[in-house]
């Protein structure tokens, strides 16, 4: 038997050579180690790293991979938390950053075409000085590519009012396992002719084909836009308060939620603006024209503070308010900063991406309160609570055994309880490799079935990303 560690055959090596010259071939251990991991930490092997800069490379690669049999794996700026990208088993990376021109931004179609590499903030900077608006906002929005986001369905803090990335893509190119090129879709904004083959491919996390373009809806970018961070004094309250704001009628463009432990861990990062009394927030965003915008913010803190006789239906204890990007963005850029600064309290995490009827969130925040206290370790809550949608940080330290297996049981209970609420296990990270051990709670055998043989029509050889998502 032999030990030798996986590699290409020296032909292999050369065809592609011949695909991608220079340095958008790399081979050496020390340049591809980077490519072997994603924001989730699980490692693969890659076997070689390509960079290409058009469709016709893509074609050849994918052609030689077919005839070889090699897996394939597509990757923008490996943000991805569940391992999406990650080579399972020894294949070729290909790496989208290089493919990063926005190619149009269409202000009569309200449309713009993008190469998957580019990332999403440039994007939104590019098309909001046009005054248009492009919404879907993951927290890694100043890291992600739009190609990562196509492939996960990224969501984000602004889904609550204007959807996912699901919503935003009109049409793409895609290149399939063998070379075939297939365009789909295109730049209508309605569009019911056939399958929706275009959208099976947002979420699809790189399982069907590399995608090299992208068709994206924009909107007309809101006038004006306000930001609350609304302080309650505890978790419950803070849900009291959801449920009166969409009772009053409101629809915020987002609606996110920091749980006591959430709070306690920003403040080790920076002097938080919130007294102690604070022990649950949510931050709320509103847009609209200059002249609504400010009834908006009336309503919403008549809503705030309309409660009932109900326990724990409280007002809010401490409020902060921002209006207008440079006073809201501090705010926003906290927000986008809680799965980063989770490593303070411990050096690992499984970081679940759960959500459950909205009406089911209080019952889910006290589960999951309990099960962190049942196994003594911290979980952290946060997140889309408007979208139902919850961050579970599972905190622990990889190098103390006996937690390690106490996350593990805690994360089997997080997921079982999401289930027994008719809860996803996944609102928006996807599966990648760090929920399938989960899927079969949640997938029937039928629908596993049809998923695979969608993706045999695709990628009959499995080539694309195998062993992911379902
Ligand atoms: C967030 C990422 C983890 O919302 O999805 O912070
Ligand atoms: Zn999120």
């Amino acid at each position: 038997m032999s030990t030798q560690a996986p590699h290409l055959t020296a032909a292999q090596e050369r065809s592609l050579r011949d695909i991608f010259p220079g340095d958008s071939l790399l081979l050496a251990p020390e340049q591809t180690l980077i490519f072997a991991t994603d924001a989730g930490r699980r490692m693969g092997t890659p076997l070689a790293v390509v960079r290409p800069t058009t469709e016709a490379q893509v074609v050849e690669l994918l052609r030689l991979a077919q005839a070889e049999h090699l897996p394939v794996y597509a990757r923008g700026r490996a943000s991805n938390q569940v391992g999406a990208c990650v080579p399972a088993r020894p294949g070729i990376v290909v790496s989208l950053l290089h493919m990063n021109r926005i190619l149009d931004i269409a202000d009569d179609d309200f449309v713009a075409e993008v190469e998957p590499g580019v990332v999403t903030s440039d994007l939104q900077r590019a098309v909001e000085a046009r005054g248009l608006f492009y919404p879907p906002d993951p927290a890694s929005i100043d890291i992600s590519t739009i190609g990562g986001n196509v492939a996960t369905c990224a969501g984000g803090m602004r889904a609550l009012k204007y959807g996912v990335t699901r919503e935003y893509v009109l049409g793409l190119t895609a290149v399939l396992p063998g070379g075939r090129v297939l365009r789909t879709g295109g730049r209508c904004h309605k569009n019911v002719v056939g399958l929706d083959l275009t959208r099976l491919f947002v979420g699809s996390e790189g399982t069907l084909g590399i995608v090299t373009r992208i068709a994206l809806k924009l909107l007309p970018l809101p006038q004006a836009t306000a930001t609350l961070l609304a302080g309650f004094s505890s978790m419950e309250a803070a849900m009291h308060g959801v449920r009166r704001i969409f009772r009053a009628g409101i629809l915020p463009v987002a609606l996110e939620f920091l749980s006591p432990e959430v709070l306690d861990c920003v403040a080790r990062r920076q002097p938080p603006p919130w007294p102690d009394s604070v022990r649950g927030a949510l931050l709320i965003r509103l847009d609209g024209s200059r002249e609504s915008l400010p009834l908006e913010i009336r309503r919403m803190h008549d809503a705030l503070h309309t409660t009932g006789a109900a326990p724990g239906n409280e007002p809010p204890v401490w409020s902060a308010h921002g209006v207008g990007h440079d006073e809201e963005e501090p705010l926003w850029a906290m927000r986008r900063g809680i799965s980063p600064s989770s490593y303070l309290v411990r050096p690992n995490k499984i970081g679940e991406d759960i959500a459950v009827p909205r009406g089911r969130l209080l019952d889910a925040l006290t589960g999951i309160r309990a099960i962190a206290q049942a196994h003594d370790l911290p979980i952290l809550t946060y997140g889309h609570v408007g979208d139902g949608n919850i961050h579970v940080n599972i905190m622990f330290d990889g190098a103390d055994q006996a937690e390690v297996t106490r996350a593990d049981a805690a994360t089997v209970e997080v997921m079982r309880l999401v289930r027994s609420m008719d809860g996803t296990l996944s609102g928006e990270h996807g599966v990648g490799m760090a929920k399938k051990e989960f899927l079969h709670l949640q997938l029937s055998p039928l629908e596993t079935e049809l998923m695979r043989q969608v993706k045999h029509a695709f990628d009959p050889l499995g080539i694309m990303n195998p062993d992911k998502a379902y």
